[in-house]
């Protein structure tokens, strides 16, 4: 909080004004100015009065400087632009129900946190992902503060660069004594395991966004699963992962996989087949998160083939993120593909769970609970997944083993009180006989 330091009071006296653009497509560009996401009204400077005393703090930079070897235009690069505009749109959405269905803290971290601003053509600039965080945590903070509730939102923004990260420092640099935010010299890899552990029992939005696949992980990602309001963002380059084989990079396309069975997915020229690999890359990381949402986009005019998955543990939050999608999508971005087929599995896992919490109380065969579940349509992997995890929180056990080969016939016994439970993502293996699993210790 502000709490009226030297910092703050400039900041207070500053009255900077949004300004808007308008991109290619004629759509208002809302990169460079998050707090709103519609044109102004005519005689409306755009401007926002926050209930700290403070004004918005995005302005178009009066002077675009000369260009840095390097830089990235957005006029040049529309996947940055749609992915910065579907942020900015979908960050506060997801900081709101982070702050009002949960305790007062939360966490966002970007992983690769990039330059903080990029050039715009030749006379704008636009805002990159952590300038557009700070400016939704703090209209946040600013609406909690109305319904008189505090709520604080943790930023961490990871840069091992030392130009890029001096570039973001200064952009930052207007958020000092409003928020809590640390740019942290390193790789993403070498302390996500350290912002995985500060941000636990909090929401947290990590934004894993690298040039090219490297450094996302399955490790890394792992580190986020099982823990509730989690969500996780991955926007990579579709045409380097593909390219990855030929060009040698076997270890790099191992680690983003979670495993050597992307070769089974290489075509003659040793490139990924991406249309079955993504799809199988979805149900590895449905394994870790509940909710698993792909999009490949092709931009024609910028010759550049990106992928986007958001990986969370709600419905509505994925349904939240592929309108913000839709919405910043540039008319010529052609969508290659969508998949979303963890859906369908998580929902009929809590329809057997549903449909099983009505045997409470009861102990039954194997047979009576495929009775049970006869019309739900489902198959037996999805309903084992169902009874180990209810297992897991006491609502049923049984004998034997799980398996309609089992001999003996196992019995199940279900918790007296049924409670309305919902699977929690997470696939545990398969039940095997005692003297199987005392070989496998
Ligand atoms: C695509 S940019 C990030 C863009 C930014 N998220 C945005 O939307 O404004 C990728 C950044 O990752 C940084 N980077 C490269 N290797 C990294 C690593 N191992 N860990 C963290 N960041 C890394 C690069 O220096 C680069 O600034």
């Amino acid at each position: 909080m502000c709490g009226g330091s030297p910092r703050c009071s400039r900041l207070l006296a500053d009255r900077l004004t949004v300004s808007y653009q308008i991109g290619k497509t004629g759509r208002p560009f809302t990169t460079g100015a998050p707090l709103a996401n519609k044109r102004p009204k005519p005689g409306d400077d755009g401007s926002q009065q926050l209930g700290f005393g403070l004004e918005v703090l995005l302005v178009r930079p009066p002077a675009t400087p000369a260009r840095r070897p390097g830089e990235r235009d957005l006029q040049a690069n529309p996947q940055t632009r749609m992915k910065l505009q579907a942020l900015t749109s979908y960050l506060p959405a997801w900081m709101r129900i982070a702050a009002s269905k949960n305790g007062p803290d939360a966490f966002v971290m970007d992983l690769m946190a990039g330059p903080g601003i990029y050039r715009d053509g030749d006379t704008a600039q636009g805002y990159g992902s952590p300038v557009n965080a700070c400016n939704a945590a703090l209209r946040v903070m600013d609406w909690m503060a109305k319904r008189g509730r505090e709520w604080r939102c943790h930023l961490r923004f990871v840069e091992p660069d030392a130009d890029t990260r001096a570039s973001l420092q200064a952009q930052l640099a207007r958020f000092e004594g409003l928020l809590d935010f640390i740019v942290l010299p390193a790789r993403a890899e070498d302390v996500a395991a350290q912002l995985a552990r500060e941000s636990r029992g909090h929401p947290t939005f990590a934004l894993l966004d690298p040039d090219g696949i490297v450094p996302i992980s399955f490790d890394l990602i792992s580190l986020f699963r099982g823990r509730p309001f989690t969500e996780l963002l991955l926007s990579f380059d579709a045409q380097i992962l593909m390219r990855s084989p030929a060009a040698g990079q076997s270890k790099a396309i191992t680690d983003f996989s979670g495993g050597e069975w992307w070769r089974d997915f290489t075509d003659a020229e040793r490139q990924l087949d991406l249309e079955s690999y993504m799809p199988q890359l979805c149900r590895e990381l449905n394994q870790v998160f509940p909710y698993v949402a792909l999009q490949r986009l092709e931009f024609p005019a910028a010759h550049a083939n990106r992928a986007m998955i958001q990986l969370c543990m709600s419905a509505g939050g994925r349904e939240e993120w592929l309108a913000a999608m839709h919405r910043a999508r540039p008319e010529d971005a052609t969508v290659i593909m969508e998949f979303a087929a963890d859906l369908e599995r998580r929902g009929s896992i809590d329809d057997v769970i549903e449909r099983l919490a009505r045997l409470a109380g009861r102990t039954v065969t194997y047979k009576s609970i495929l009775q049970q579940l006869f019309d739900v349509g489902v198959g037996e992997r999805e309903i084992h997944q169902a009874l180990l995890f209810m297992r897991s929180v006491g609502a049923v056990g049984w004998t034997s083993w799980l398996s309609r080969h089992a001999v003996p016939r196992p019995r199940f016994s279900f918790a007296p009180e049924p409670s309305a439970l919902r699977w929690d993502g997470e696939e545990r293996p398969p039940d095997r006989p005692a003297a199987v699993r005392a070989i496998a210790h």
